[in-house]
């Protein structure tokens, strides 16, 4: 087992970790599957992927389910540097052990980050808004922010420009076709969207959207037509259209991904951008293509990200949460 750095005791290393696993419970996933288990042992803080909570058929590749680790991890990092943390991740130590994502030491102490502060004052004020956005555009200096958020998680940005985005529209149209025409696809939507309270996951109808005229189609988490959130007066005439992607699609740089979503969307927030992962496209062999085209092929493409402004004073509610106890696992 390691040590802790010298000045810092096992007690403290300990109570930061468990502190940084907990802020990453409000970390964004796949359906809302939060597919994690945290495990603090000594002085070690792991993180490891939850295949009984992959989406056997939306994400059989399990590519969205590592995106989403990917987020409860760059959560966690920020939570320590935010509270002065330096802290050791170490992703896929274990070559055996494919599930063990990752693990995380405290390394010694800092001057508290403040950018890792804003970021992480960020996380309980995020939501994935699938209301429609309005005109408003974000300025330059804000996507140069954002790509910049992206790049320093060793992933890319690919804004799709708006004469390309009916292009996106249809690969996005073509994928929720192929999902909505298969059974299997069906029955899972149905399980992810109908949860009992005391599950804490799953998307729920009043943070889902009803169905209306968009530039990109918004997933419909209303399989059953149940009501959801209006969409509003606008039709996302300012949305940006932004691609997520990397270099390839192994594991880590799946995971990598998974960070530079969580910086994206957790920098944007603090801008006051609203933020809505669309997946439905790299979900299905063809669309995925279609959005491959549109990097020009030069990167693997991991999330459609929509950004905008919401010309609305209304909050979405916060999606459900798994507990911490069912979630860290505390070893000695
Ligand atoms: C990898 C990934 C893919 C997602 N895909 C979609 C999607 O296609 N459509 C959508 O409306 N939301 C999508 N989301 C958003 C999740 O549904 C959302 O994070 C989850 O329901 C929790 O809600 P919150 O983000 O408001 O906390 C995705 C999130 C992640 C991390």
């Amino acid at each position: 087992m390691t040590q802790p750095a010298n000045d810092v005791t096992r007690a403290e290393a300990r109570s930061a970790l468990e502190l940084a696993a907990r802020a990453s419970l409000r970390a964004p996933s796949v359906f809302n599957t939060q597919p994690w288990t945290w495990r603090l042992t000594g002085d070690v803080l792991s993180l490891e992927s939850d295949p009984g909570r992959r989406l056997g058929v939306t994400d059989a590749e399990g590519r969205l389910l590592l995106l989403s680790c990917g987020g409860a991890l760059h959560h966690a990092r920020l939570a320590l540097a935010a509270e002065g943390w330096d802290a050791e991740v170490v992703r896929f130590p274990v070559a055996a052990r494919p599930d063990l994502l990752a693990r995380v030491r405290i390394t010694g102490r800092a001057e508290p980050d403040p950018d890792a502060q804003k970021l992480a004052s960020a996380i309980g004020r995020r939501r994935t808004d699938r209301r429609a956005f309005g005109e408003r555009l974000l300025s330059d200096a804000t996507l140069a922010g954002l790509r910049r958020a992206v790049e320093a998680e060793g992933a890319y940005l690919h804004v799709v420009p708006g004469d390309r985005v009916p292009e996106l529209a249809v690969a996005v149209d073509l994928a929720a076709d192929v999902n909505f025409f298969d059974p299997p696809h069906r029955t899972e939507l149905t399980m992810w969207t109908h949860r009992p309270a005391w599950t804490g996951d799953g998307v729920p109808p009043n943070t889902a959207v009803e169905p209306s005229l968009r530039r990109v189609p918004a997933r419909n988490f209303l399989p059953d037509g149940s009501p959801g959130l209006l969409a509003g007066v606008d039709h996302d005439e300012g949305a940006t259209y932004a691609i997520i992607f990397g270099d390839t699609d192994r594991p880590v740089a799946l995971l990598r991904g998974g960070e530079a979503m969580s910086a994206l969307l957790l920098r944007a927030t603090a801008e006051g951008v609203a933020t809505a992962p669309i997946s439905e496209a790299v979900e299905v062999a063809w669309p995925r293509q279609l959005l491959t085209r549109l990097l020009s092929g030069i990167g693997e493409p991991y999330l459609i990200v929509r950004l905008g402004y919401v010309e609305s004073d209304e909050g979405i509610p916060p999606s459900p949460r798994r507990s911490p106890v069912e979630v860290i696992k505390i070893e000695d």
